[in-house]
């Protein structure tokens, strides 16, 4: 189980409200994909996960074109990558493929990865502005 730790943190408080919305929204992803047998339960995990993501993204990118932020060309990009991993995910749900933990836990800690990567350079930008 992942838990919201201070190195997630942007400092952002909006930025950090959703991300933490996130790490709570994948453990019940992660407890559904544990479960196996509970395809519906699953279904719901993703689309909640599915729907967060997609909401979160141009949220994020509204805030980085109001402050001027000129990674956002690049991160805009990742966002991209990360969505159609998302997407392809719920999709293969959809088709009535089984989704696999495995599969949920590489795109969680894509994620995680993104956030440290990716959103933090961001925040530190804001510091700095
Ligand atoms: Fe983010
Ligand atoms: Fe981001």
């Amino acid at each position: 189980m992942t838990r919201w730790t201070s190195d997630l943190a942007t400092g952002n408080p909006a930025i950090d409200r959703d991300h933490q919305e996130l790490v709570e929204i994948v453990d019940q992803l992660k407890a559904a994909a544990a479960g196996g047998d509970q395809k519906a339960r699953l279904s719901h995990a993703l689309d909640v996960f599915r729907d967060h993501v997609l909401r979160h993204f141009p949220t994020e990118e509204s805030e980085m074109e109001a402050k001027g932020y000129p990674g956002l060309p690049k991160h805009r990009q990742a966002h991209a990558v990360l969505t159609s991993l998302v997407v392809d995910l719920v999709g293969k749900d959809n088709s009535g493929a089984t989704v696999l933990y495995s599969e949920v836990d590489q795109l969680a800690q894509a994620l995680y990865r993104h956030i440290l990567l990716d959103d933090k350079p961001f925040a530190v930008f804001l510091t700095q502005a």
